[in-house]
């Protein structure tokens, strides 16, 4: 009788381990996930501690340039918004920002050529040229673009070398940039204006917390637009608009501005 008991005990207790490792087993293959899964994983947490105001590489860059092989022409605005407002939009490393006229006064006390040769070969914890492969012209011209939004006069030998080279090209045309920028296509303009119909309307009329285009003259299209554009904060849903804007070359700003105003 004992040992039957001695017997059954030891049955009863081998029983419990081999269960208990059956779960343990069972447990370990659930947690371990499949490897894609684990790199995902390891994707979102890489983004998460990512630093911010991450600087923009010349690849980021480059990405806009024109597919047919010819050197990119970028505006002084594109450079700023695609290098240089990762910090001095954010004020990230403590850069300067932006529109801190007290700031870009006593900066450009020191004389537009030393500031602008600052940026091209870094200064404190700004890399040289923003960290992207820029050429002088181009970090010049960004930094002629972020004094004047920063409310500062610019006496710039030879401003906006970069943004203005098509305008030179026909000397006959007169000088007027702004008037010129305007006369968008409004055929072209209506095309466009495709994208922006789910939120403002067939006919620009708008709706709840989506503003009315309709009745704007072109001038405040573009002005409206080039400042989402720039990453400026419009009014208090501008996150929403401002996706919609990076990507608007200025001839797009014309053409919906053209097209707008019919509305
Ligand atoms: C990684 C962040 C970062 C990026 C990107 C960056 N800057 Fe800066 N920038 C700074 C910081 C920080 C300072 C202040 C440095 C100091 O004075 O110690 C600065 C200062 C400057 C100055 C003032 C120089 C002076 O002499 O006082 C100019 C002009 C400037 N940046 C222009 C630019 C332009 C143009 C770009 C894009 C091509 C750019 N920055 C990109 C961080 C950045
Ligand atoms: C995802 C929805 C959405 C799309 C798509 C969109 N917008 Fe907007 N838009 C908004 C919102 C929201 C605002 C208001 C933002 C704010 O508070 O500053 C706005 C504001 C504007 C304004 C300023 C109007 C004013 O009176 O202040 C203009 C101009 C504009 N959008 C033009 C366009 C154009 C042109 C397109 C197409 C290329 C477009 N939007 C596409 C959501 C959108």
């Amino acid at each position: 009788m004992t040992r039957f008991v001695v017997v059954l005990s030891v049955l009863v207790l081998l029983a419990a381990v081999f269960f208990l490792a059956a779960r343990l087993v069972s447990v370990a293959q659930r947690t371990a996930l499949p490897d894609d899964l684990a790199a995902a994983a390891q994707a979102r947490v890489e983004e998460r501690i990512r630093p911010i105001g991450r600087v923009a590489t010349a690849d980021d860059v480059e990405e806009d340039a024109p597919e047919n092989g010819e050197p990119a022409r970028r505006s002084a605005s594109d450079i700023y918004r695609a290098v240089c407002a990762a910090c001095h939009d954010t004020g990230a490393a403590e850069a300067p920002l932006k529109g801190d006229e007290g700031i870009w006064a006593d900066r450009l006390g020191q004389g537009l050529d030393t500031v602008v040769q600052h940026a091209i070969e870094g200064i404190g914890a700004m890399p040289a040229r923003g960290g992207a492969s820029l050429s002088d012209e181009e970090v010049r011209a960004a930094v002629v673009y972020l004094l004047e939004e920063s409310g500062q006069t610019v006496d710039n030998g030879a401003p906006e070398a970069v943004a203005e080279a098509d305008a030179e090209a026909e000397p006959d045309v007169p000088a007027e940039p702004e008037a010129e920028a305007v006369a968008g296509d409004p055929t072209a303009g209506q095309a466009k204006f495709a994208t922006c119909i789910a939120c403002h309307g067939a006919q620009g009329q708008g709706m709840g917390i989506f503003p009315k285009l309709a009745g704007h003259t072109a001038e405040e299209i573009v002005d409206l637009l080039t400042r989402y554009r720039a990453g400026e904060t419009v009014g208090p849903n501008t996150p929403l608009m401002a996706p919609q804007a990076v990507t608007l070359s200025d001839e797009d700003i014309a053409n919906l501005a053209a097209y707008i105003e019919t509305l």
